[in-house]
């Protein structure tokens, strides 16, 4: 059966390791993002999930394995250089310049994070990014006045506006009311809708079953299972390393499915 939604690979990992000392955070894990994928990363606390994310886009290089971002090895490279090729990240706990305006923030995001001179008119990009993440507020609010969600909010727009053509998520929507999630679910789509593919962690199962169409699941900095949502999420090593015997988050994930369609 075919499990993606198209054929072309952008971003692959071979064997790919992280240990610090004698600690082995992200174990041999080899996986393959699609164009179009929204790839849930699931697994228990402290399985790995950030560590991977870290290990790919450079924030902390890999010890061992490749990383293959279309075509080419790109294991290694630095945050800057992985954003301008065209992986983006936003972050498990946001952190901002404390004194910025949310605009200015995003300009950052937009004069460094794209080619020189790509992008015309900053500000205008900037406010785009802003509307296109329905940020809740004024462009003109300090950073350290935001709470969590709307600071979530902010890095993703922060994250849209170096223009990825793959984009990671760190747990995006953990704090979100019932309302929330459904915002955030139709801006998920806004963004695969602009051809961008997603890899996202998330422990909110009715999310994932919602918005991701394969999944990834890491025990131990070990992969257990990839592939279609379903086959993943009913793989008996998923259910008894994660899921467990949780039918009230299965529940709400089936409300949420039908309160969407
Ligand atoms: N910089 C670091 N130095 C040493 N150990 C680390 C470092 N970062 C992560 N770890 C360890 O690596 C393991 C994986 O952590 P990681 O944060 O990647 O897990 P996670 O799956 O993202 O968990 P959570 O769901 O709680 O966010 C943990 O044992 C953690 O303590
Ligand atoms: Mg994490």
């Amino acid at each position: 059966m075919k499990d993606t939604a198209n054929i072309m690979i952008v971003l692959e990992t071979k064997n790919l390791t992280k240990q610090f000392g004698g600690l082995t955070a992200v174990n041999a894990v080899s996986m393959t993002l699609y164009k179009g994928d929204v790839m849930g990363l699931i697994g228990p606390n402290g399985a790995g999930k950030t560590t991977f994310i870290n290990a790919i886009t450079g924030l902390n290089p890999p010890t061992s394995g490749d990383v293959i971002f279309f075509g080419e090895n790109t294991t290694g490279l630095p945050p800057e250089k992985m954003c301008r090729k065209g992986i983006s990240r936003t972050f498990q706990i946001p952190s901002p310049f404390p004194k910025m305006s949310a605009i200015e923030s995003v300009m950052t995001a937009t004069v460094f994070g794209n080619p020189p001179g790509t992008i015309k008119d900053p500000v205008a990009h900037s406010r785009k990014m802003l509307e296109f993440v329905e940020f809740p507020m004024s462009e003109d609010v300090i950073s350290e006045q935001l709470n969590t969600v709307q600071l979530k909010r902010l890095d993703l727009a922060r994250a849209l506006a170096s223009n990825p053509k793959v984009l990671f998520m760190d747990e995006m929507a953990s704090g979100l009311s019932e309302g929330e999630l459904l915002d955030i679910m139709k801006i998920i789509r806004k963004i695969t809708g602009q051809g961008i593919s997603i890899l996202m962690v998330e422990h909110i199962m009715q999310l994932i079953m919602a918005v991701c169409n394969r999944l990834l699941c890491i025990q131990f900095g070990t992969k257990i299972a990839e592939g279609p949502k379903d086959e993943v999420a009913n793989d008996p090593k998923v259910t008894k390393a994660y899921l467990g015997s949780n039918t009230d988050e299965k529940n709400k994930a089936e409300e949420l499915v039908a309160e969407d369609n």
